[in-house]
């Protein structure tokens, strides 16, 4: 018998209407629209608006529209990871929360956060649970509102960062299609350069935390860009080198979308020109654990059964890797 293989069967995403543009920044912060496309292609960006709205205000659509696209009841699901690091709450789980608002009553499911790698981490794990043979339908989720953790005084993070997000069924195959390998990493030394300072149970909010804008994402660009551009162009060219892929096997890369140039380097290591690249970071920014799979959606109808994809993000931590996936069906 052939194994069995996590095929992805279905892909749906979601992103707030309110577009916040590269003119209406260079009116928040001292940036330009030039700066911004030149430094990072980015153009505009989605905002959730609204007292009261969360992540999971994001994932419930795109669960909703999974589940109507692929004919499944929601009662059939069984696991669902929420990849994210805008949780609705410290606890409980967005996941619970979720699967409570889409009515997945049967399904167990817990948050996985790595950040911008979150959505491959897990990809990863959740394929686990399809090959061993102990699920047949789990959702992997990856969704942000990064609004809610970004300072808009900091025009060094605020031109980057945007809501949105998307949801993949996994199911079982055995005619060779779904996710064929994985190379993830991780190096805690990292995290200097990219966090959230407080908040957490190192310095719980207070008054001071709050006054010094420590509940906002921290970056410093230049160590992040230095090893994001080595380590997923890297890791990409891993997965192609360990499986005997060449450039001309491989149909698509969807890159996690955290700066064009950072895309450039990887698709450029692995050979692959960029008519081959799934790009839409000029619309959405860097929604972190919304990136691919928003990529993957907006690119379905044109994946054919059996495209090679190589999926390849990095993210604070550090934390990156790469997935080789065969695509599994028509749309
Ligand atoms: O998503 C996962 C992980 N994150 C990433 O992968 C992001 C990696 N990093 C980056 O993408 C880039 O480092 C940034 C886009 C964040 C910044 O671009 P950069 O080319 O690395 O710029 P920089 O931080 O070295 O700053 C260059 C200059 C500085 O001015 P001085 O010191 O040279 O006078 C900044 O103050 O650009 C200035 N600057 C800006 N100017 C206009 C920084 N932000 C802005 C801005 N508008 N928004």
């Amino acid at each position: 018998m052939s194994k069995i293989q996590a095929a992805i069967t279905g892909v749906e995403a979601y992103v707030p209407e309110y577009r916040l543009t590269n003119q209406e920044l260079e009116k928040m912060v001292d940036t330009t629209d030039e700066w911004i496309v030149s430094r990072t292609g980015i153009k505009e960006r989605r905002i959730l608006k609204g007292e009261g709205l969360g992540v999971t205000d994001i994932a419930l659509p795109a669960v909703q529209g999974l589940l109507k696209k692929t004919g499944t009841r929601a009662e059939e699901i069984e696991l669902l990871i929420f990849c994210t690091v805008t949780a609705d709450l410290i606890f409980p789980a967005s996941a619970n929360i979720l699967c409570d608002k889409a009515g997945l009553t049967k399904a167990w499911g817990f948050d996985l956060q790595a950040a911008c790698s979150g959505f491959i981490y897990g990809l990863t794990t959740a394929s686990k649970f399809i090959e061993s043979g102990t699920y047949k339908k789990v959702i992997v989720v990856g969704a942000d509102k990064m609004s809610s953790i970004i300072d808009y005084t900091d025009r060094s993070t605020c031109i980057i960062f945007g809501d949105g997000g998307g949801a993949v069924l996994l199911e079982p195959s055995t005619e060779g299609v779904g996710i064929q390998d994985a190379v993830m990493f991780s190096d805690g030394s990292g995290r200097q350069y990219l966090h959230q300072k407080a908040g957490g149970s190192v310095k719980p909010p207070s008054h001071a935390t709050v006054d010094a804008r420590e509940h906002f994402v921290f970056q410093d660009g230049q160590p992040v860009f230095k090893f994001a551009v080595k380590n997923m162009a890297d890791a990409a060219a891993l997965i192609m080198e360990r499986n005997q892929l060449s450039a001309e096997d491989i149909k698509w890369l969807v890159p996690h979308q955290a700066n064009k140039r950072i895309i450039d380097a990887t698709a450029s290591r692995m050979g692959i020109g960029s008519e081959k690249v799934m790009l839409n970071i000029q619309r959405y920014g860097n929604t972190t654990n919304g990136t691919i799979p928003l990529c993957l959606y907006e690119w379905e109808k044109q994946l054919k059964k059996g495209d090679n994809i190589v999926l390849a993000a990095f993210g604070g931590g550090f934390t990156w890797g790469a997935i080789w996936v065969k695509w599994a069906y028509n749309s």
